[in-house]
This record gives C-alpha cells, sequence and structure tokens, in this order.
C-alpha cells in the first residue's frame, strides 16, 4: 500500500468484488432454481423465486457498479478508464482484468436488450438473455486471477470453490429433473412463448 488515502478505496473494491461475486452466484443458483417445476411450481409464491432472482441480480449489478468505480478511482493500481468496457486496455494483470471487462459488458448487453425487450423478437432478446450464462464462470476466473483474496489460498479461493460447488449441485439439479425450462423467461420477457 503506497498511501494511507488509497487504502478505503482499495478495500472498497475487494470488499464490494467479494459481496457482488457472493450475489452473482445466489443469482446464478435462484435462476437455474427457478426454471425448474420443483421449484417454480404454483406451490412456492413467485417472489421466493423469480422475484428474488431479479432482485438478487439488481443488486449483484450494484455492487459491480461500486466495484468498477472504486477500481478506477483507486491509485494503489492503474487500471485506466477504458477497462470498465473494453477488454484487454488494461496496463494491470490485463488478460485476467479483461474477464472481469467482458463479464461487465456482458451485463451491461443483457440489461440494454431486457429494455427494449418489447421491440425485439423473442427468439432474438432470449438468444442473448441466455449469454448471461457466461457472466458467472467470467467472474469466477476474474476472481481466481486477479482477486488479492484468492491469492496464497487465502479465504478468496475456498469462496470461489465454494461457489463453483453451489452452482455444480445446481446444474446437476437440473439436469436429472429432466424439466423443461419454464416460467422465467416467459414472465420476463412478458409474451407467451
Ligand atoms: C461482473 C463484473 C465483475 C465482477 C463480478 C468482479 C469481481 C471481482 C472479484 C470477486 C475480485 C476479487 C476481489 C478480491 O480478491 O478481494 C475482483 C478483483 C478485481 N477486479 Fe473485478 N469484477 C468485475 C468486473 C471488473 C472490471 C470491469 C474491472 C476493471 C475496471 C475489474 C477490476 C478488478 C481489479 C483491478 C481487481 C483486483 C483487486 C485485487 O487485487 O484484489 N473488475 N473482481
Amino acid at each position: 500500500m503506497t498511501g494511507f488515502s488509497s487504502a478505503p478505496l482499495w478495500y472498497t473494491t475487494r470488499g464490494t468484488a467479494i459481496v457482488a461475486f457472493v450475489l452473482l452466484t445466489g443469482s446464478m443458483f435462484l435462476g437455474i432454481a427457478a426454471t425448474q417445476r420443483s421449484f417454480a411450481s404454483r406451490h412456492w409464491p413467485r417472489f421466493a423465486t423469480q422475484d428474488l432472482h431479479r432482485n438478487v441480480s439488481l443488486l449483484a449489478l450494484a455492487f459491480v457498479l461500486v466495484h468498477i468505480v472504486t477500481t478506477l478511482l483507486d491509485t494503489f493500481v492503474y487500471v485506466g478508464w477504458w477497462a470498465a468496457v473494453i477488454p484487454g486496455t488494461s496496463p494491470y494483470r490485463r488478460l485476467w482484468v479483461s474477464l472481469g471487462t467482458i463479464a461487465f459488458d456482458v451485463i451491461l448487453l443483457v440489461i440494454v436488450t431486457s429494455l427494449v425487450r418489447h421491440r425485439l423478437p423473442l427468439r432474438v432478446w432470449r438468444a442473448l438473455h441466455w449469454s448471461v450464462y457466461a457472466v458467472w464462470p467470467l467472474a469466477f476466473v476474474h476472481f481466481l486471477e486477479t482477486g488479492t483474496d484468492a491469492a496464497h489460498g487465502r479465504f478468496g479461493l475456498w469462496l470461489d470453490i465454494g461457489a463453483m460447488l453451489a452452482l455444480v449441485i445446481a446444474v446437476a439439479m437440473r439436469v436429472s429433473a429432466g424439466n423443461e425450462p419454464i416460467g422465467p423467461l416467459r414472465s420476463i420477457a412478458g409474451r407467451p412463448r
């Protein structure tokens, strides 16, 4: 650490990043769960599946934004403002920061296309929305390779591994249930399939 003035921003960057990653994992877990009949049936209230998924996703986005802004304002490492949206522009850990940048770009794409979804053919909107599946793996590797808290076997490494196991279980449950996805895509799109 070069100076005290940089420390609060640097810790905010790391703290919000960790919270964002945990929320992102929760959002993925709920998203997968909400497409299973066992969870997304009439016996489960909407707020326990789709609404929770949506709200956790929005909260994750808020933490991602703070993570990015504090990274850019911080002087401890220099990544440059373009690194927020253009992959490959960060002088600091170029490749691994780029994965975070791409994850953020995908999030922006999904949000913008969801805002104008009524103007898009459902098939196009859905194809774009599915790209959200790339966000978590990108954030996972970004965390593993860029994060101070995952380096040298620190707690971040175990958090990363725990998050991966949670999602493997969710996907395995979904595959073994053998259900046709229902619910969220249709209701988010607000139109019949
Ligand atoms: C969906 C988007 C993103 C997510 C979920 C995310 C998540 C994370 C996580 C979990 C860490 C590890 C923090 C730690 O070890 O304490 C991290 C580190 C970092 N991220 Fe991101 N990030 C994202 C986007 C970005 C973007 C766009 C940039 C560049 C502007 C960026 C720059 C950094 C930097 C420089 C670090 C290193 C901090 C450290 O050494 O601990 N991230 N990010």
